[in-house]
């Protein structure tokens, strides 16, 4: 099972997020579980370096391996500092203008830094005629188009649906077991068999009460699990929910 923990633009703190980080490492360490922390991009190397059997993730990278772009960070320097994963694509980017092309181009560029990138879909509505499957498949068309079948094996894929980002309850696991069999069918058709075996995530308001039920009724690999990750008693009770 894997668990990514997306802390956001939290905490404030270098000293907090060691105080997390290591709340988290015990945590961790009692269960059968791929952690994977996505800190703050400012926190990224001390955390790193602390991360004991916990993998590191970027919130993001440039689509560029250097250059003029301020405030902005690189694939190469988010792996020179010991991160190996990389979220791309999440809706708060999105949100703030990132394209499905350059989502594609960021995909690409963590792969050529040996980054695992996580890629986040997910449509901002649903609607009765199933358009948002048309988005899902458009969404993961631009993010992988250049992948080859070697390199797909590194990918995980994060289904979060915008409306159940912040809010208040997960999407139904009922509803998530059927977009489980749609993206699990896109990346077989594009990947062979190396798509039955690439994880499929869920994230979107998950915390201690609803992700054991996700786990097991979503038929997920993980879930990618954002405030209660940051919050310290939030994050204990999902550890202890998912014994
Ligand atoms: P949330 O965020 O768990 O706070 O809804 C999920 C995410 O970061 O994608």
């Amino acid at each position: 099972m894997i668990l990514v923990l997306n802390w956001k633009m939290n905490p404030k703190t270098l000293k907090e997020a060691f105080s997390l980080l290591d709340a988290t490492k015990k945590s961790i360490l009692r269960k059968k579980i791929t952690g994977i922390v996505a800190p703050p991009s400012v926190f990224l190397a001390d955390i790193a370096r602390k991360k004991g059997t916990l993998h590191v993730a970027a919130q993001s990278i440039h689509t560029e391996e250097s250059g003029s772009h301020t405030g902005d960070v690189a694939a190469a320097q988010v792996s020179s500092v010991g991160a190996d994963h990389v979220l791309i694509g999440h809706a708060e980017r999105r949100a703030l203008g990132e394209t499905n092309e350059e989502v594609g181009k960021k995909v690409v560029a963590a792969l050529a830094s040996h980054l695992a990138p996580i890629i986040c879909v997910g449509e901002n509505a649903r609607d009765g005629q199933g358009h948002y499957l048309e988005t899902i498949r458009i969404q993961l068309e631009a993010a992988l188009c250049d992948v080859s079948k070697t390199k797909a094996k590194h990918l995980v894929i994060a289904y979060e649906p915008v409306w159940a980002i912040g809010a208040a309850k997960p999407m139904s696991t009922h509803e998530m077991h059927e977009m489980t069999i749609y993206i699990r069918k896109f990346l077989f058709s594009k990947f062979g068999k190396t798509g039955m075996s690439m994880p499929i995530l869920y994230g979107g308001s998950i915390d201690g009460t609803s992700a054991r039920d996700m786990m097991h009724h979503g038929e997920v690999d993980g879930l990618l699990v954002g405030r209660a990750s940051s919050d310290m008693s939030k994050m204990h009770e999902l550890f202890d929910a998912l014994k």
